[in-house]
Formats: structure tokens, sequence, C-alpha cells
């Protein structure tokens, strides 16, 4: 297993959407192992493929308590096929530092995909877990949750990131 490197807004390759993983071979099982271990270094909740600068439609999940039996989750190619209800969670991301702020999502989700094996499986998310396959499935898209905010608090932001970079360069 490898910690990757975690790639930071505003890198271009996490505002573009993700290619379809067409077979889950050994490359791909190693990478969301990989993805896996950089997640519960960092630490998150979650991290999707194109925070490592990988273009495809793989998520690793684990959003139980951290002094719980950890339940590492991948999904290849997921998608969601149920929402329903409404919730309010103060977000953050691994990509976006130094920055929470509140998202509205669907409250419960029902999401397809294959595990790490490759196999089809259903999951049914509420909570956490339900904002958290959200948040991750949105990286595929090539969404942030920054483009979820009101326009004023990312513009703020985003100003705020870049002289912080280029403050960080000189
Ligand atoms: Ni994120």
């Amino acid at each position: 297993m490898a910690r990757l490197p975690i790639k930071t807004f505003p890198d271009p390759g996490l505002s573009r959407p993700c290619r379809q993983v067409r077979e889950v071979d050994e490359d791909l099982k190693q990478l969301a192992q990989d993805m896996l271990e950089t997640m519960y270094a960092a630490p998150g909740v979650g991290l999707a493929a194109p925070q490592v600068g990988r273009d495809l439609r793989l998520v690793v999940i684990d959003c139980v308590p951290r002094d719980e039996e950890p339940q590492p989750m991948v999904l290849f190619n997921p998608r969601i096929v149920h929402m329903e209800g409404q919730v309010i969670f103060e977000e953050g991301c691994l990509s976006v530092p130094g920055f929470t702020c509140d998202v509205t999502r669907a409250e419960r989700v029902v999401v397809q995909a294959m595990d790490a094996e490759g196999r089809p499986f259903t999951v049914e998310g509420e909570g956490l877990m339900a904002i958290c396959l959200q948040h991750e499935l949105d990286h595929l898209d090539g969404r942030l949750f920054l483009d979820r905010i009101s326009p004023l608090k990312r513009t703020l932001y985003k100003k705020r990131r870049l002289k912080q970079l280029k403050r960080d360069a000189e």
C-alpha cells in the first residue's frame, strides 16, 4: 500500500468529469487500497480518484466514528438511483484546505456501484453516509462542495485560496 499525494483546489483535474471504469483489474484494486490508506492517513471520511490525480469513477468511503471498527467501502462507477429528503451539514474536503461551509443535500440516497472486487452492489445511505456519498460522487462529475454554496462565499474562498498559494510560492 502507498499513500498518494492529494490534489487541491484549483487543480484543473478536480473540475473535470471522470471516465467510467471498464474493468476492475489488479491495478485498480491496488489503487482503491492506496486511496483508502491515503484517506485514513489524512484523515478523511471519503476520497475520490480525481483527488489523487486519476480520471476514473472510483471513490472510497468510511464514515463510521474513528473509535469504532473501520468499515472501508470501495465504489467503482457509483451512481445514485434514489434520493429523498433534505439535510444541511457543514462540509469540508481534503482538496479544499482551510474551509468548511453548510451544504444542502438529500437526506437519504441509494447508490449502485461495483465493490473492491468488481461485484455489483447497492448501498443505502442515511445521515453522514448519505452526505459523504453525495459529496464523493460529486467529485466524479468535477464538482466540489464549493459549487454548491452561495456565489459570494465561493468567490471569497477562491480569492483567499489564490492569495495563500501566491504567498506560499514566494
Ligand atoms: Ni471532497
